[in-house]
């Protein structure tokens, strides 16, 4: 098998109108906008990120991360203007079983556009030439329907729900499990 991504440097990513790059601290603001926003926490276990220093702290655990090897976080830029209406990426990169999941944030106000679909599918793209796995997995709280339908319209399958394996907002909730084999990646891009 040829060795997979190395971590040298940061990969760019081209969708249709986005430009994926790394983040960096003078995308704060953005991340405030993006994980500030009740909309995008409504089916998301994690506290709003409010403060220039919140945001700092995530926009530097996102690059830990990358150095660490352990996931890849990109900034989905708009191509005509640069602003950064997004974020998403890799986790969980599982070397041995050749799996990764994958997730994305969209700031609402670009919402039904189409750019979580073609960012996905550009991440799509990478891990599976790049990270060379065979399955990408992905999961989402249920009931969350755009983003159950960003991952159909890449191809994904749903493959089962866990039920209440997640605590958000004072509840426990279902988790349902999504799934992209290389083959039907392949295929579904062939003319
Ligand atoms: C989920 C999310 C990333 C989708 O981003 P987006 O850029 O709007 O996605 P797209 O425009 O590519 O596709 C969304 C699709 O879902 C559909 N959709 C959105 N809300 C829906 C709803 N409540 N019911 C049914 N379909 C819905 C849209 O119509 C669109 O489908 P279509 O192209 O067939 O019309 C965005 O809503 C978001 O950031 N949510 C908060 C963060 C989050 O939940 N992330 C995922 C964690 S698993």
């Amino acid at each position: 098998m040829t060795t997979a991504f190395n971590f040298q440097s940061f990969p760019l990513l081209e969708a249709p109108r986005l430009h994926l790059r790394a983040l960096t601290r003078a995308d704060a603001e953005a991340i405030i906008a993006i994980y500030g926003s009740p909309e995008v926490l409504a089916y998301l276990n994690m506290e709003p990120v409010i403060t220039h220093e919140q945001a700092i702290g995530l926009i530097d655990w996102f690059s830990g991360a990358y150095e660490r090897h352990d996931g890849v976080q990109w900034a989905f830029a708009l191509r005509e203007t640069g602003q950064v209406i997004g974020t998403g990426g890799t986790y969980d990169w599982d070397q041995s079983d050749r799996h990764v999941d994958i997730g994305y944030h969209i700031l609402p106000s670009h919402w039904g556009q189409g750019y979580a679909t073609e960012a996905t599918r550009a991440m799509l793209g990478w891990c599976f030439d790049a990270l060379r796995v065979h399955r990408v997995q992905a999961d989402c709280t249920d009931g969350n329907l755009g983003s159950e339908r960003v991952l159909l319209k890449c191809g994904f399958q749903v493959e089962g729900l866990w039920r209440e394996s997640c605590w958000e907002h004072g509840r426990f909730v279902n988790i349902k499990q999504f799934g992209l084999l290389e083959h039907e990646f392949r295929r579904k891009k062939a003319p």
